[in-house]
């Protein structure tokens, strides 16, 4: 923290090279540890990883791809221990042509086999491990009884307002509550009693088969058109909606995993709507009641924020775990005068009835996006996360890009037409009786940055050269309310000449968006799961799809990231950043 009357910003680390690297490269006095990369073992009869010989038994045992969100949660269950705890990892997704010999990236449909589409299933979901730190080194428990994978094979139970409804129900499950599998987990966030709440995003791109009958708008509306990203429609019923037409609708929501008990059933909960959420970060309000911010990240779609009934019990963690099946689900509304509204998606209310096609609240849930549609929500120029800063109560979104945005489609929330680079919003609920009111349905807002090269940004003047971003994406706060925040900017990494990565900066006074870059990716890889142990001293972070260039391939690979082992593809790693002298990350080396 900074002395009362001295006048320098609290951030002081040397700025790590803004230079796109075959390996990962942090700021001087900092420690960049990877602590499990793909294919590591994670349960106990895990066997080792061999690239040329995988088969989905092993992956399904090992650590999937793609690492996306994690969740520090300490151990013991409660505590806010900041050396010993579990790692819930996402997976996202995968790529072929980097986990697979012979293939290139226009043969992730057509050229992979039966046996590979089984492995890329199992490379999908979540994982669990048990880390604890020793002597300054973050290391993996081995044989811990927490150590879990989850996939797209894995039973899921459903509740919430969709659960058994006919909408979901399909040839391998008439009852509708008996779900399979989690895709495309992309971010998410932490609930104050211990779970961890994985948002499936882009599950559009799994199903083949052209939409037809009573589900083809709704599938439409989604991305569902009979062009899918994976050849999983050719081996698997389910994933081809000509025979399956409801199991996309068992996809598209927030699912909520308890690591601490390994037999626990994650449970997608559906009140909480159906869409392309990217992450979903809970806050406490004054009177106990729990909202959780949740973006859809689409272009031109929408925020949501969803406010529970009933009040957290500190006391009782089972009556937690059942919150977020009875609240209201919102969507926002962002005025030009800086105002902001939440608009609830309440089946009967305004057009939210039989005339407009909803037939209950899970219509309503399920079809979140035509009912937001029919509200008034602002389009947005793709929601990525949203999370709260925990020293100030302000919200904040990263709005990744839109390249589709017209002139004639601009407002003040979403300023620029060709949003090539984001920007980032800055939302402000109003105090009631001293507390933050994340329940209110009226808050004001403002643009906290605008991303890109510094003379097309907007930044603190004292931004260095090295400060400039492009494709905000995920965030985390360290515990003194700064903002780090991670960037993915696809195939215009190249195009921009610098690499995905860490920026960190306050949010407040005169050092407000002052951006310093602290952690960059090796090439291709974008950066995802920030994350800080309560202490703030180490900073785990997720390094995604290392070596996913423009004609990179298995066999060539732009980098060998993490092991530069001839033979060896690049692996996604999630990364432990310390400092050197053990100190509280962000201050100088
Ligand atoms: Fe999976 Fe929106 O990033
Ligand atoms: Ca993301
Ligand atoms: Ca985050
Ligand atoms: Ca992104």
């Amino acid at each position: 923290a900074r002395a009362a009357g001295m006048a320098g910003p609290s951030l002081t680390f040397a700025e790590a090279p803004h230079t796109i690297a075959e390996n990962h490269q942090v700021a001087a006095g900092y420690d960049a540890q990877i602590v499990i990369r793909w294919g590591d073992k994670v349960t106990a009869d895990a066997p080792a990883f061999d690239p040329l010989r995988q088969s989905a038994a092993a992956q399904a045992r090992q650590f999937g791809y793609n690492n996306d969100h994690i969740g520090y949660c300490p151990l013991p269950l409660g505590s806010d221990h900041s050396e010993h705890g579990l790692l819930v990892i996402n997976h996202e997704y995968t790529d072929s042509w980097l986990m697979f010999p012979g293939l290139t990236d226009k043969d992730a449909v057509a050229k992979v086999t039966r046996e590979q589409a089984e492995i890329e299933l199992a490379a999908h979901g979540l994982s669990v491990i048990e880390v604890r730190k020793l002597a300054g080194n973050w290391r993996v428990v081995e044989n811990s009884v927490y150590a879990r994978r989850i996939t797209v094979e894995t039973p899921m139970a459903v509740s919430g307002p969709a659960a058994g409804h006919d909408r979901l129900k399909t040839t391998a499950d008439p009852s509708g509550l008996a779900l399979r599998g989690t895709l495309n987990n992309c971010a998410g966030g932490l609930t104050p009693w211990g779970t961890v709440l994985t948002a499936e995003e882009n599950f559009h791109q799994y199903f083949s088969g052209v939409p037809h009958g009573a589900e083809a708008a709704a599938h439409k509306r989604v991305g569902i058109v009979g062009k899918p990203e994976y050849s999983w429609g050719k081996h698997f019923d389910r994933f081809n909606v000509a025979t399956e037409p409801n199991e996309p609708n068992r996809f598209g929501w927030l699912v909520e995993v308890d690591p601490h008990d390994p037999r626990s059933v994650p449970v997608k909960r559906t009140a909480l709507g159906r869409f392309k959420h990217e992450a979903a970060n809970v806050v406490v309000n004054g009177n106990g009641r729990v909202s959780v911010y949740t973006g859809d990240d689409e272009r031109f779609e929408y925020l949501y924020r969803f406010v529970t009934h009933g009040k957290i019990d500190h006391g009782n963690r089972a009556a937690n775990l059942r919150l977020l099946d009875d609240g209201v689900l919102y969507v926002a509304k962002f005025h030009d005068d800086g105002r902001l509204t939440w608009l609830p998606l309440i089946f009967g209310n305004a057009l939210l009835n039989r005339d407009h096609g909803f037939n209950s609240q899970a219509d309503v849930v399920i079809d979140a996006r035509r009912a937001a549609d029919l509200m008034g929500a602002t389009p947005m120029d793709r929601p990525e996360d949203v999370e709260t800063n925990p020293v100030t109560g302000k919200v904040y979104m990263m709005c990744t890009n839109n390249t589709k945005r017209q002139a004639e489609q601009t407002n003040a929330a979403n300023p620029r037409a060709n949003n090539a680079h984001g920007h980032v919003i800055e939302m402000i609920p109003p105090r009631v009786d001293g507390h933050v009111d994340h329940t209110a349905l009226e808050y004001t807002w403002t643009v906290f940055l605008l991303a890109g090269p510094k003379d097309q940004g907007r930044y603190h003047p004292q931004t260095s050269p090295s400060g400039w971003m492009s494709a905000p994406d995920n965030m985390a706060f360290d515990p003194a309310g700064r903002l780090w925040i991670a960037t993915d900017q696809g195939s215009s990494q190249a195009e921009n000449g610098i690499p995905d990565g860490m920026y960190a900066m306050e949010t407040e006074g005169p050092f407000r968006a002052l951006s310093r870059f602290f952690y960059a990716c090796p090439r291709g890889a974008e950066m995802c799961g920030p994350m800080f142990t309560p202490d703030g001293k180490t900073l785990f972070v997720a390094v995604q799809h290392p070596g996913e260039d423009k004609g990179s391939t298995f066999d060539a690979p732009s980098t060998r990231f993490p092991d530069f082992q001839a033979g060896m593809p690049p692996r996604p790693s999630v990364v432990a950043i310390t400092k050197k002298d053990g100190g509280v990350i962000g201050s100088s080396a």
